[in-house]
């Protein structure tokens, strides 16, 4: 579903990625983990185009992106990408000034021209998904941050991703709030969707992720099954990250 490689990412002299390859079959949750500002965050970035890579190829489904590709078909090549790919990041990011169903069906009906009363439906569907279509006409300001987390996820799954990228969604909740989202995800995730999840939550990592991936320093250092990851880690940064982590 996903293939990456040789990508790199540099903010003028700053290195931030260095030959990044990866491949995630359909259907796979895969768990980034890795120190702060080993490049997880801007991984996912470049995944679906929020960054330019600096060098690489990217392939999510049938739509490539190279580096070597002309301006306007790299934009082309984004633009298809990020029809592909939802993202949900560690700030919420609803539209304060519209309700949460709303929010849910905004994109679809302008992007992909859904018809408002079919909207309403999906939009209806995607709530009670999520366990908040009672919810549906109160506004963002209104709802814990666990449940517009929520309403993040299902205003993303609105426009009918085929991966779904998580980039902390879980960071920015006070602790009793995390499981509500967490237990979303991993609805999602037994529902087959295809998952990169960047998160600390080592608890999901265990018993979600089927790979896990361990960064650090703009570089994937190593790769494994959950099991194998946490109990046996193979390199001494992986160990040192895990004790620190507390795991
Ligand atoms: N837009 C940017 N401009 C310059 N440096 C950036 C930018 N975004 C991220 N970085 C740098 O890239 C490195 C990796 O950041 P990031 O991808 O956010 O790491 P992580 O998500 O693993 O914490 C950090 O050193 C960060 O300061
Ligand atoms: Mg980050």
């Amino acid at each position: 579903m996903i293939e990456v490689n040789k990508l790199s990412k540099s903010f003028s002299e700053l290195v931030v990625l260095q030959d990044i390859h990866i491949q995630i079959r359909s259907q796979e949750i895969v768990v980034l983990v890795g120190p702060s500002g080993s490049g997880k965050s801007t991984l996912l970035r470049c995944l679906n185009g929020l960054e330019e890579p600096s060098e690489g190829t990217i392939r999510v489904g049938n739509t490539r992106w190279e580096a070597s590709m002309g301006v306007q078909a790299k934009k082309q090549a984004f633009r298809d990408i990020r029809w592909l790919t939802g993202m949900v990041f560690q700030s919420f990011n609803l539209f304060p000034h519209m309700n949460v169903l709303e929010n849910v069906i905004m994109a679809p009906m302008i992007a992909r021209k859904i018809p408002k009363e079919q909207a309403v439906q999906l939009g209806e569907d995607l709530l009670s998904k999520v366990g908040l279509l009672e919810k549906k006409i109160e506004y963002p300001s209104r709802l814990s941050g666990g449940q517009q987390q929520r309403v993040a996820i299902a205003r993303s799954l609105a426009m009918k991703p085929q991966v779904m990228l998580f980039d902390e969604p879980t960071s920015a909740l006070d602790p009793e709030l995390t499981g509500e989202v967490l237990s979303v995800m991993k609805q999602l995730a037994t529902e087959g969707m295809t998952m990169i999840v960047v998160t600390h939550e080592m608890r999901f990592a265990r018993e979600v992720a089927d790979r896990v991936i361990f960064m650090s320093d703009g570089k994937i250092q190593e790769e494994g099954v959950p099991d194998q990851f946490f109990a046996e880690p193979k390199t001494e940064r992986a160990r040192k990250f895990l004790r620190q982590i507390g795991e």
